[in-house]
């Protein structure tokens, strides 16, 4: 979370890096700020609010004293430490006003370096854990802009990337990555930092990565890169295999509805060779265990986060009921601080659309330490986790941008589908029933297709329930983890209490709060436990609460207990939530859209949340 870009070069640096931050407000859009070296001195403009705010004041203040900078730094912020405000806005100085720094990720032993820098006179301006770094740099440094940044990265712990300009080097950007990735986008003659390359690919397609506790030496010319010790290092750059077009908008008015229009092709993607149609099984390209060691797994740990949690859910389900391994779902940030007992053959899943969720890599790293065998589930290539884990499949859906998870969500759905059908095949199901299930996952992208189709009778229905302020969204078996996704969606993005529940509970308490000023949203796909969601239906209705059913083809006799009803294409269990949760998509858009929310970019959110 924040996004840092820095831009070193002969263009117009303000212009570059105000688009460069734009491009990373998914990461965070509580405060934005800039500094840049004009004429021999370094120049802050930071505001509170979104990059807009921050382009207004740089106008302003630039066509008063005609600036022009090649060198600058910039930050748009997920506030941590501090509340959003113009003085808590990055980039940060020191005591002088010299050196500019701009950080993400947390600086564990803030408190304890502030204290010391006090204690020797320091005053600081701002609640920040960013302050203590710029401080600290400032204090330490005697001439050497390198060793002071080395000096004082040497005292901070944390994961943490930052880039830091002196007034006294104007040529050249600082930067360092601390178990949190930054890259390096090398231009002709010019250069670019950013905390994910997304930001700079539409200037080039070449980077370098800094990993853990690496400091890198940029010029408009050069990189030079060193160890934590200042040896210098070899860095090899990549060929970024990212589509400029991919993240563009294109015709409609927001990122979320673009990306949940995408998912019969992002499904296609994850499907993509992954299965052999002659032996009814999953091919598993990508994920390097062989069959004999997926054979030996006799117990399976998933992990994930917030939509991902919820992919994981399902995945939970699927892999136990077809594959007959116990398998434990876990929250990322509650799991580590379990002691978790890791047995022999354990195979843990890390979930990440994003690959840097700070609470997955930590509890992904305590598994790797007590011996498991890590797969991640990921769309960011080259990201940390999915340089952390012992093999990846990738999503392949393309960048996402909408700060709610759309098209992750069902395509991380799919591979764990593809798992299941891989794990399955190898212990108790038949080829015959692996080829059926592959005809329901190959029909997916076309029933998708169908739910897309009827955007407007959603929006109708949308549009009906968008002035409630509390819901509950219930389901049972695969329609529970499908109800708590679609209950998130609605919750982040259009601000009501949306309650995720399993219908079979609602009698050992919330059924209290149901009237009629609170709908319930039913998720009725699951075959098993269809009738029995049903009966929860009813006494739901016995007490005067609405209700709107999402409900497969064919099941009529739910027009006796819904109010509203919305039909999903047929399939399988395993394969049921991706058709209601795109039902689930176009529901939260629409509610959002009806009580004019901010869609792509809902308050307080962050899309990469690198903390923990
Ligand atoms: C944030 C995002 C969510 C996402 C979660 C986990 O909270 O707003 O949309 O599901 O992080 O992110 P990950 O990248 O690990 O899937």
């Amino acid at each position: 979370m924040c996004g840092i870009f820095c831009y070193i070069g002969p263009r117009n640096a303000v212009r570059l890096v105000l688009e460069g931050i734009q491009k990373l407000e998914y990461r965070g859009y509580d405060s934005s700020g800039i500094a840049l070296v004009s004429e021999g001195k370094l120049i802050f403009v930071k505001k509170m609010g979104k990059v807009a705010v921050l382009q207004a004041a740089i106008e302003n203040q630039l066509s008063q004293q005609h600036l022009v900078a090649h060198t600058a730094v910039a930050h748009t912020r997920w506030a941590t430490h501090g509340k959003p405000s113009d003085t808590n806005a990055h980039p940060h100085s020191d005591r002088k006003e010299l050196c500019a720094v701009v950080h993400n990720g947390i600086i564990e032993n803030h408190e304890a370096v502030r204290h010391l820098l006090e204690k020797r006179g320091i005053i600081f301006r701002s609640e920040t854990d960013t302050e203590v770094i710029s401080q600290l740099i400032g204090y330490l440094y005697k001439g050497n802009f390198l060793k002071a940044v080395q000096r004082g990265l040497a005292l901070l712990q944390g994961a943490f990337a930052l880039a830091v300009v002196h007034q006294n080097h104007p040529h050249e950007v600082i930067c360092a990555a601390k178990e949190s990735p930054l890259a390096i986008g090398i231009g002709e003659g010019e250069m670019f930092i950013a905390s994910d390359p997304y930001a700079f690919v539409n200037h080039t397609k070449r980077a370098i990565y800094l990993h853990s506790s690496e400091i890198a030496v940029v010029t408009k010319n050069s990189v030079r890169a060193f160890n934590s010790r200042l040896l210098p290092i070899q860095k090899e750059s990549e060929d970024l295999k990212l589509d400029v077009q991919e993240a563009i908008k294109g015709k409609y008015p927001h990122y979320m509805l673009k990306e949940i229009f995408e998912q019969p092709q992002t499904i296609q993607n994850a499907l993509l060779s992954r299965y052999s149609e002659e032996y009814g099984t999953a091919i598993l390209e990508g994920a390097h265990f062989s069959d004999e060691d997926l054979l030996k797994i006799q117990r399976i740990i998933i992990l994930g986060c917030g939509t991902s949690y919820h992919a994981g859910m399902l995945g939970a389900y699927m892999l136990q009921e077809k594959a007959r391994i116990p398998v434990e779902v876990e929250i990322s940030s509650e799991f580590r601080y379990k002691n978790p007992i890791v047995v022999e053959n354990t195979l843990a899943i890390a979930i990440s659309q994003s690959g840097e969720t700070a609470d997955t890599l930590a509890a992904l790293k305590e598994l790797k330490a007590k011996g498991a065998k890590i797969l991640g589930i990921c769309n960011v290539q080259g990201s940390s986790i999915a340089r952390e884990v012992d093999s990846s499949l990738f999503l392949r859906a393309g960048p996402e941008i909408g700060v709610a998870s759309t098209k992750a969500f069902t395509s991380q759905v799919i591979i764990l589908a593809l798992l299941t059908l891989k794990l399955a095949r190898m212990r108790l199901m038949g080829q015959n029933e692996g080829k059926q299930y592959i005809e329901c996952l190959k029909r997916l992208p076309s029933q998708v297709k169908e739910v897309l189709e009827q955007a407007d009778y959603i929006q109708s229905l949308a549009k009906k329930y968008a002035h409630y302020e509390d819901f509950f969204f219930l389901g049972r078996r695969l329609m529970y983890p499908t109800a708590l996704e679609a209950a998130l969606k609605l919750t982040e993005i259009a601000y009501v209490n949306a309650k995720g529940y399993p219908a079979g509970e609602m009698k050992h308490g919330p059924i209290a709060l149901i009237n009629e000023s609170c709908p319930t949203l039913a998720f009725c796909a699951d075959a098993v436990t269809y009738q029995k969601i049903l009966s929860n239906m009813m006494e739901i209705k016995a007490r005067g609460g609405k209700i709107l059913a999402v409900v497969p083809e064919g099941a009529t006799d739910i027009k006796k207990v819904a109010d509203d009803i919305f039909w999903v294409p047929k399939t399988i269990d395993e394969l049921s939530p991706i058709c209601s949760t795109l039902f689930g998509q176009l529901f939260a858009y629409y509610v959002a859209l009806e009580r004019g929310t901010e869609i792509d970019q809902p308050r307080n959110l962050a899309k990469s949340v690198t903390v923990e």
